[in-house]
């Protein structure tokens, strides 16, 4: 329409221009807030794709760089943080978290993109899916290279990323993942990669849909309850409950769960080896601090399958919570947020298996 503009007298322009504002108008407002990461870093050389920095371009330059983003949306952008996404911290997740609350509530904004670095995109994507209360598309999008380098990933997962989150097909899906031209769910997506393009997977229980030249589609959707339909309420809360991973190996000893609780942690993940197995020291030690009033969520290390109740362990006897499907790292996230609920373990076994 707007070459036809051009080539056409000043009546037609004018005409043309108006239909151009009008067809404006009819775009979705997509607000994206930019938090750092790869997306917006920086490498010495147009080869550099390791060992570059992140967290160096503003919003405005990562929105100015996809001048495509006009086509799909109406963008505004905010600089919520600019950080490597290894310093996210929990302090951060209530910030964000807030944020997105407060853009979402507004009548003007369909959707929102959030920026990240993507060492923890699932995890501050499956936090905001506990806590987001809006059925409005909230996008979580990162890159694997730096925007300095050649075929940077992150201008077409940025426009991916903003299209999604203007889209109809997004409502209600909980917080999306997508990158690499995929859409994945908050809940089961994980980093299986340290560098590849395609390392964003939902190993086993797969990807939810593709962005195809633009156009979000689906095929599958997450069962579990997520933004406004879970229990938790961040709005007034400062800090959340101190909640620590401890890994499992052969030769597992105590030290860290002993670090963690003369530390004051109230919950402990224990990532044991297969079905979330505790080496006998490691059981006996996890008992006592049980009975000590501190949280045992036993998960596993492996990355794949549920971590079963009663298979490795007699969780009713030691009284502890097993983690389902969900990766440590997202573990400590819900046993957080449960944690600010509910101190009763079959409460919080529950959203175990509810979340
Ligand atoms: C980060 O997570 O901030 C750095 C790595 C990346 O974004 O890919």
């Amino acid at each position: 329409m707007l070459n036809q503009c051009v080539k056409t007298g000043l009546t037609l322009t004018l005409i043309c221009a108006a239909f151009t504002a009008n067809a404006a108008d009819k775009l979705p407002n997509v607000m994206i807030l930019a938090t750092g990461g790869t997306i917006a870093g920086t490498g010495a050389t147009s080869t550099t794709t390791v060992g570059y920095t992140a967290a160096k371009i503003g919003v405005e330059r990562l929105i100015e760089a996809v001048p495509e983003l006009q086509k799909v949306a109406q963008v505004k952008g905010e600089q919520v943080f600019q950080i490597a996404s290894e310093n996210m911290s929990n302090e951060h997740w209530l910030k964000l978290a807030k944020r997105v609350n407060e853009v979402l509530k507004k009548s003007d904004v369909d959707g929102v993109v959030i920026t990240h670095g993507t060492d923890t995109i699932e995890e501050t994507a499956y936090f905001l899916n506990l806590v987001v209360k809006s059925k409005k598309p909230v996008v979580i999008v990162g890159a694997m290279r730096p925007a300095t380098a050649i075929s940077a990933d992150g201008p077409i997962n940025l426009y991916n990323a903003v299209a999604l989150a203007g889209s109809k097909e997004a409502v209600g899906q909980g917080v999306l993942v997508s990158l690499n031209d995929e859409i994945q769910g908050a809940r089961d997506v994980t980093k299986t990669n340290t560098m590849t393009g395609n390392t964003f997977r939902a190993p086993e229980l797969g990807s939810l849909g593709y962005m195809v030249s633009g156009q979000a589609k689906f095929y599958r959707s997450s069962t579990r309850k997520h933004t406004s339909e879970t229990e938790f309420d961040i709005s007034k809360l400062e800090t959340l409950p101190a909640v620590d991973i401890a890994y499992g190996s052969a030769n597992a000893n105590t030290l860290a769960i002993d670090a963690f609780a003369a530390a004051g942690d109230v919950g402990i993940v224990y990532a044991g080896t297969g079905d979330g197995s505790l080496s006998t020291p490691v059981r006996t030690r996890l008992t006592e601090l049980r009975q000590k009033g501190i949280h045992i969520n036993r998960s596993s290390r492996v990355g794949n399958g549920p971590t079963v109740r009663g298979g490795e362990n007699d969780d009713d006897k030691t009284d502890f919570t097993v983690s389902d499907t969900l990766t440590p790292q997202k573990a400590r996230i819900l046993l957080m947020l449960a944690l600010t609920k509910t101190k009763d373990s079959k409460e919080i076994q529950r959203m175990f298996y509810t979340y």
